[in-house]
């Protein structure tokens, strides 16, 4: 499972890349508005610092004015995969970056039927939302699995990019059902790093390691 980090925060997509955590990044509006850095400026710094996918949200709503940002923002840097909303106008438009050898990343997938429109579009990426289910009562990581055997049974190319990642145990069902990518903010790429008894056997051998030495 490649492993995003979801995040605008160029300090800690340096610190997730520097440990070889990170595969690429992904970036939303509200994740980049927080940054109060130009668009293109954070992209393009986020690009310098991890040479794989990085997704930059576009943020019109009808087909035309879609691709024709798009277009813009996939001129910037080779690695960047234009993300659009999952409904009809962000079709319509996924089907021609698909036809210009445009990557996308098709956002805010809530079921398995937008899951399976977004790829007969041509998606490069699809983002269900687990986080934002499991907010609404729904189970998230269900969703995972039912795109999982839709995408199997037709051999569909288009990868599952498991989104809105809160804890370590979506990190985990993830690997198991085969999720192809997972986006996760940084805190949840610390927890998934950190045990307690990784930390306390640490101390425990420090300890005993001085005391050898009077
Ligand atoms: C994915 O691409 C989104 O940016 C992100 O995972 C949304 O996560 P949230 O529901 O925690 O905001």
């Amino acid at each position: 499972m490649k492993i995003f980090i979801d995040s605008g925060d160029t300090n800690e997509i340096r610190e997730a890349q520097s440990m070889g955590l990170v595969d690429g990044v992904t970036t939303n509006p509200s994740l980049t508005a927080k940054t109060g850095k130009p668009f293109k400026q954070l992209i393009l710094e986020i690009c310098e610092i991890v040479d794989g996918p990085i997704s930059a949200e576009v943020v019109s709503l009808k087909a035309d004015e879609m691709i024709k940002e798009g277009k813009d923002i996939a001129s910037w840097h080779k690695n960047i995969i234009v993300k659009v909303p999952l409904i009809p106008e962000g079709l319509k438009a996924v089907r021609e970056f698909t036809a210009m050898g445009i990557k996308t990343n098709v956002t805010l997938c809530f079921n398995a039927n937008q899951a399976l429109l977004a790829a007969k579009a041509g998606a490069t990426y699809v983002s269900p939302f687990v986080g934002r289910l499991d907010d609404i009562g729904s189970d998230g990581m269900q969703l995972i699995r039912d795109i999982r055997q839709i995408f199997d049974n037709y051999a569909i190319e288009t990868q599952i990019l498991t989104a809105s990642a809160r804890t370590p145990i979506h990190f985990m069902e993830a690997a198991k059902i085969g999720s192809d990518v997972i986006t996760a903010p940084w805190s949840v790429l610390q927890a998934i790093i950190k045990h307690p008894l990784t930390d306390s056997g640490l101390k425990k051998f420090l300890e005993d390691w001085e005391k050898s030495k009077k």
